[in-house]
């Protein structure tokens, strides 16, 4: 099997790092990018982390990536896994790579008792609907993205309560 999901050990933050900003540049955010490898890495490989990576490899080279944290339902009284990267280099894409990603962490969620898997997409980004779509994930109606960041948040923050 030319495939193998690890999960990401210390060695790898520059791998990581590499793969944020290609997703970024993908998803056309780079100036958003902020993080620096140790950032990433710090938050990654501490004591208790609270922020996992899955690397995925094909036939040993680095291929593609997942970063997912704990959610949790007060409606199911459950966690779940938050996605907040995916992506799979272009070179590998279209041999199972994304899908192996979301099915390993789908296991995981069944393992731990965790019932739900979610995250976001732009949406425009057609070809991730439809391979999100093919995975049988529904693109919620009903839901916005909230946020509140930077220099409005720390306004938020100085109000008085
Ligand atoms: C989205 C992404 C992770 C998919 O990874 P992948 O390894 O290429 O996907 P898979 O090979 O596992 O595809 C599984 C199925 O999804 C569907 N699919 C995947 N890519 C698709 C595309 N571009 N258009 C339509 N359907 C697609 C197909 O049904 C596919 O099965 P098939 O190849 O047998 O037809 C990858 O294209 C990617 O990294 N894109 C750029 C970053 C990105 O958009 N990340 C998600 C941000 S929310």
């Amino acid at each position: 099997m030319a495939l193998v999901i690890r999960p990401a050990r210390p060695a790898d933050a520059a791998l990581i790092h590499s793969l944020v900003r290609e997703l970024a540049a993908y998803e056309k955010l780079t100036h958003e990018v902020m993080a620096s490898e140790g950032a990433l890495a710090e938050a990654l490989f501490s004591a208790h982390p609270s922020v996992f990576c899955d690397i995925a490899e094909w036939s040993g080279e680095p291929a593609g990536f997942a970063v997912w944290f704990k959610n949790f339902s007060t409606f199911s009284g459950r966690h779940g896994i938050y996605l907040e990267d995916l992506f799979v280099r272009p070179a590998h894409r279209r041999k199972g790579i994304g899908r192996a990603l979301l099915v390993h962490l789908a296991r995981r969620c069944m393992a731990e008792g965790w019932t739900r898997l979610q995250w976001s997409v732009l949406d425009w980004n057609k070809p991730a609907i439809e391979f999100y779509g093919s995975l049988g994930a529904d693109l919620l109606p009903d839901w916005r993205l909230c946020r509140i960041g930077d220099s409005r948040l720390a306004r938020l923050a100085r109000q008085a309560s």
